[in-house]
């Protein structure tokens, strides 16, 4: 193909991590880059879509909140959108009630019908954790019970991570919970960070604003490894085209040392001829006989777009997770002592790899906030790409 010209960089996919490279790489560089996606649509796992029946932005692969503390990630971020005030608050239905979330005062006061005073909660968890005190927990169960106490773990923790792993806890590695946090005061701000909001006009919005730029040019629907189309690795390599990856990282390497793990989410869409059906956008379920582990009613994370969205109805999406397999969408890496060294030998690969960077939550088998995976583009678009770009 010798009539073919290819860009300065080419960027497989376009979610934040290869949207915010693409815009330094223009921005610092003058680069003209070109992202491929096999989706039919930017931003990733951020991307959203507008529900034309309710009004709601749907984030299509499960709820998104934007939260930093990261000074030059939220400066970064207020150049392409402004964000609302949203805080964002989660609520548990158990046995038939509703509690607050993460467990605070609130949530053991309403549990044990009690009025504790923050000493008295405190003095209460710690004889109830003494129950296995000095063991050496064997599972995620004995776990839980040492941090928070056998009433606690059992009502708002035990059931819940079952789900959340189709496992019973009992099976389930220690190692998955290294602390269950519990408020003394009736604090139940989920995020502790300085800075949390929601796009304003929405996710889609902000990542089109971020590439809005004549140098930068995106193909959706086109897949790395396809052969028959002009951006394929093969090709890339051979024409020294470089080439930032954000896709799976042992995909990259035709998974030759076998499969990272990872777990996700199916979504179930329900609508209900109603206004408003849980009064919050996150409701847990914590007990084993609902089989999704929460809903999103995605309406009540944008109060302020009543005028334009539909009083009369909502949407809610119910998660059901699981175990990956190929082919499903990895959302969580398992991140076992065997993954972890499995990740280690696809990571010597990589860095042998001269012309191509990898990163992201698939191409670095970790998982990232959105404030993470910004901060980490931005750095490695100043260590990685743009020594590459200068050649
Ligand atoms: P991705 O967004 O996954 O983008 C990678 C892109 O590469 C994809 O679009 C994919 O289609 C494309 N790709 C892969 N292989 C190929 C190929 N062969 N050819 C072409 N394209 C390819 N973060 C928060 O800050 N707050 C939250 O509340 C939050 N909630 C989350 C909930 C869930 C269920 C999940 C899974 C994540 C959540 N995150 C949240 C994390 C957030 O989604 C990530 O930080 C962010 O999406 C990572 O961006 P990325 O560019 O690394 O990866
Ligand atoms: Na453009």
């Amino acid at each position: 193909m010798t009539d073919f010209e290819y860009p300065d960089l080419v960027i497989v996919g376009a979610g934040l991590f290869g949207l915010t490279v693409a815009q330094q790489a223009v921005e610092h560089a003058g680069a003209r880059v070109h992202i491929i996606d096999v989706r039919d649509h930017i931003g990733g796992n951020a991307y959203s879509y507008f529900d034309p029946e309710t009004g709601a932005e749907i984030h299509r692969y499960g709820a998104h909140l934007f939260h930093t503390s990261n000074k030059r990630v939220w400066d970064y971020v207020n150049r392409f959108t402004s964000f609302t005030n949203y805080v964002h608050r989660v609520y548990a239905t158990h046995d038939g009630e509703v509690y607050p979330l993460p467990i605070n005062l609130g949530t053991i006061n309403q549990f044990f019908h009690a009025h504790y005073t923050p000493a008295e909660a405190q003095q209460l968890i710690a004889e109830q954790a003494g129950e296995l005190a000095g063991t050496d927990p064997e599972n995620l169960n004995d776990k839980g019970i040492q941090l928070i106490g056998r009433p606690l773990y059992e009502a708002f923790i035990k059931n819940y991570t079952g789900k959340q792993w189709q496992t019973d806890p009992a099976e389930l590695p220690a190692s998955i919970i290294k602390r269950l946090p519990v408020r003394f005061n009736y604090d139940n701000r989920y995020f502790k960070d300085t800075w949390e909001g929601l796009p304003a006009d929405g996710y889609t919005k902000w990542f089109e604003r971020m590439i809005d730029d004549p140098r930068i040019t995106v193909e959706l629907g086109v897949d790395f490894f396809d052969e028959s189309q002009p951006y394929n690795k093969t090709a890339l390599q051979a024409a020294g085209v470089p080439v930032v990856y954000t896709g799976p990282i042992d995909r990259y390497f035709d998974y030759e040392l076998g499969d990272l793990k990872w777990r996700t989410v199916d979504f179930k869409e329900v609508r209900y001829d109603e206004g408003d059906h849980f009064g919050c956008p996150v409701m847990n379920f914590s007990d084993a006989d609902v089989p999704y582990t929460r809903a999103i009613e995605f309406k009540n994370f944008n109060p302020e777009r009543a005028a334009s969205q539909n009083p009369n109805k909502t949407v809610v999406w119910e998660e059901y997770s699981r175990f990956a397999e190929r082919g499903d969408e990895p959302y969580y890496p398992i991140n076992t002592d065997a993954d972890k060294t499995l990740y280690a030998q696809y990571e010597a690969k990589a860095a042998a790899e001269p012309k191509t960077v990898f990163g992201g939550r698939l191409g670095t088998y970790k998982y990232y906030d959105m404030h993470q995976v910004i901060d980490t583009a931005l750095t490695a678009y100043e260590s990685q790409v743009a020594p590459l770009l200068a050649k």
